[in-house]
């Protein structure tokens, strides 16, 4: 396919302009995304995946973008990514950090009491969690945030910490918003 040079600087300079560029672009992307009292800024997070969402809305680059934007800007983590509803069960999805377990069934783990829920699960000690799934043995907390599509629970986010009490209502407030965006711009379709 021929690339038109005009169209490709402008999108260029528009993804500069939202952060989004990369290293060969300007390195402004990556740990630029804390607010000035070092709290993540998840509304342009927020704005930066729906940018990233345009040209494709297969949940698959969407979701492997997102992973790694919110690994990359956000502090503390060890692991950050998503389960999918498949065949009545979560499956693992894209994600960033150590190998993870790939089934986690409805009602287990953080993950699987998310989905059944329906509502995010935001963890201070995940030692004291009944059930928790230990993936990583460095996760000491957890936010979990349900993703759905008309209704309906098709996916989680998962994020995790080696700190304890690493997420405030804040967070859940902020990834909230970030899932609100992701369901809103992700084609869901074939998933559950
Ligand atoms: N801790 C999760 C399992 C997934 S890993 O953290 C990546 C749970 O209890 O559901």
């Amino acid at each position: 396919m021929r690339v038109n040079s005009n169209e490709f600087r402008s999108k260029r300079h528009l993804l500069c302009k939202r952060k989004l560029c990369n290293a060969e672009f300007g390195d402004n992307i990556g740990k630029n995304n804390l607010r000035e009292d070092s709290m993540t800024d998840y509304s342009l997070l927020s704005e930066q995946i729906r940018s990233l969402s345009e040209d494709e809305p297969n949940f698959i680059p969407v979701f492997s973008n997102a992973s790694a934007l919110l690994y990359e800007n956000m502090e503390d983590l060890n692991w950050a990514g998503f389960y999918i509803m498949n065949k009545g069960s979560l499956m693992l999805g894209p994600f960033q950090g150590k190998v993870a377990c790939i089934r986690i069934e409805v009602g287990r783990g953080v993950c699987g009491t998310a989905v059944k829920e329906g509502k995010t699960q935001l963890v201070r000690d995940v030692h004291e969690f009944p059930g928790h799934i230990a993936c990583d043995s460095a996760s000491n907390s957890e936010i979990v945030v349900p993703i759905h599509r008309d209704g309906e629970v098709v996916a989680v986010l998962d994020i995790d910490s080696p700190s304890l009490s690493r997420f405030s209502e804040e967070d859940r407030a902020g990834l909230e918003e970030f899932v609100r965006v992701l369901e809103e711009v992700t084609d869901l379709s074939g998933v559950r």
